[in-house]
């Protein structure tokens, strides 16, 4: 019953709510709500069950409403609700950095905790600068990020971010000292690559670029997704990353990779970094790492950026934090997060998988209107070929048409992408793969 009123109150009244990322009158003439979660679906208002194509927002990755997960929540919660991370502590916030740091590449091994990943990036772009001032180098500050690059909606994030939209508004106040290196995405050679695409490696070259021009004393850092998720499923060219990682290397630059999307399984692998076999100066996470449950944030770091904030005399070593950074709650779910994860081996299940998925999306192949295919672990991106003066319009269409469905898709542009939980079965493949087809059909 109780749920049943508050359905109504949210059905009746939507006008109070200023949502995110939304176009938030055409959404509340004909509104998409949802109610309930398990496992691989969601649930609608009229008790629809919705298949999550989308692991929510790239975030749950082990599926929704996952009993150990819960329950640890709940005790939690119960137990102990908050405790101060100034010059205080819990010990849940501790296990849950040494369980993270036991699991990181290299001598990826400490984490500072955010409460998402916008607020992860901005930390690690402070921690940058930072960085170089206790390292004696206090004149590299500057930052480059990519086009088509999204680090969240901070102001340092939407400053090395490359999407227009994001930055116009704010114009005034983007950071200054910022650059940004080309995109890779390339469909004229590029196109229907499955997993990494050929052509591009000399792409991270344009870095080299960027240091003739402003020299490399003056650059801290370079931050880039891994795989970009939100400008619509950008896999790396082979050899970029690894490119781009040795001419930081020659020129002192730290590199960042901001895996809030790839991080936790996405790609097969707990990490990018690792599946791609490049090690991150300071690594971003965020939505898996506690299976989006409580909002929950990291930067993770090598030893040596640490140690080098721990050289001086006693005292803060960083001007930074969040009430909430290590919050119980989070820290309680992530520990009980990344257990799931082991326990059920979902990272491997998640390669496992990556063959059958793959040839699921490049069955969408001839389909109207698709111009490219691409996946990469399991993650898929559909490109559509948009409508004459109507940029996005095709998109949404088929993203409506999924949703009546039963299918959660997302769409961004005129791309589809697509990054189920990875506990999905070939079954739901077939289904994600069903349901769209039938809907780019329509849309064409
Ligand atoms: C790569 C990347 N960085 C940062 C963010 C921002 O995360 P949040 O929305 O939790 O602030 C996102 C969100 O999608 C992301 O994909």
């Amino acid at each position: 019953m109780a749920d049943a009123a508050r359905l109504d109150a949210e059905t009746n009244n939507l006008d109070a709510l200023w949502m995110p990322f939304t176009a938030n009158r055409q959404f509340k003439r004909k509104p998409r709500l949802l109610v309930g979660a398990k496992d691989m679906h969601y649930t609608a208002t009229d008790g629809r069950r919705i298949l999550d194509g989308t692991a929510g927002l790239w975030c749950v990755n082990a599926g929704h409403c996952r009993e150990p997960i819960t329950k640890a929540i709940q005790e939690q919660a119960a137990r102990m609700d908050f405790a101060p991370g100034f010059q205080m502590g819990h010990p849940v916030a501790f296990e849950f950095a040494a369980k993270l740091s036991a699991m990181l590449p290299g001598d990826l091994d400490h984490v500072f905790f955010a409460n998402s990943g916008s607020e992860a990036v901005d930390t690690a772009l402070k921690i940058a600068l930072a960085y170089h001032q206790a390292n004696g180098q206090p004149t590299r500050t500057r930052l480059i990020g990519r086009a088509r690059g999204y680090h969240g909606v901070g102001f340092g994030g939407i400053s090395v971010g490359g999407i227009s939209p994001n930055r116009k508004q704010f114009a005034a106040g983007l950071l200054g000292h910022v650059d940004h290196l080309p995109h890779t995405h390339d469909l004229q050679r590029n196109a229907y690559s499955r997993g990494q695409p050929e052509f591009g490696a000399q792409l991270a070259d344009e870095l080299e670029k960027l240091v003739q021009l402003h020299d490399a004393s003056t650059i801290a850092a370079v931050i880039v997704e891994p795989v970009a998720g939100s400008t619509g499923v950008l896999v790396p060219p082979k050899g970029y990353l690894e490119r781009l990682r040795a001419i930081c290397d020659k020129h002192g630059i730290l590199l960042i990779f901001d895996e809030v999307i790839t991080g936790f399984g996405r790609l097969g692998a707990s990490f990018a970094a690792e599946y791609f076999g490049v090690l991150p100066d300071l690594m971003t996470v965020a939505k898996g790492i506690t299976n989006a449950t409580v909002p929950m944030g990291a930067v993770f770091v090598r030893k040596g950026i640490y140690e080098a904030f721990m050289k001086g005399p006693d005292g803060i070593e960083l001007f930074h934090g969040y009430t909430y950074s290590g919050h119980p709650l989070a820290a309680a779910a992530g520990l009980a997060t990344i257990k799931l994860y082991q326990d059920e081996d979902l990272f491997a299940r998640a390669a496992a998988l990556a063959p059958y998925w793959q040839d699921a999306i490049h069955s969408l192949r001839g389909l109207p209107n698709v111009i490219d295919l691409r996946n990469i672990g399991l993650v898929g991106g559909i490109e559509l070929e948009p409508r004459a003066g109507k940029p996005a319009a095709r998109a949404y269409e088929v993203f409506v048409d999924c949703f009546e469905r039963g299918l959660l898709i997302r769409v961004t542009g005129d791309i589809v992408a697509l990054s189920p939980p990875l506990i999905v079965e070939k079954t739901h493949v077939d289904q994600m793969v069903d349901t769209l087809g039938g809907a780019l059909k329509r849309a064409a």
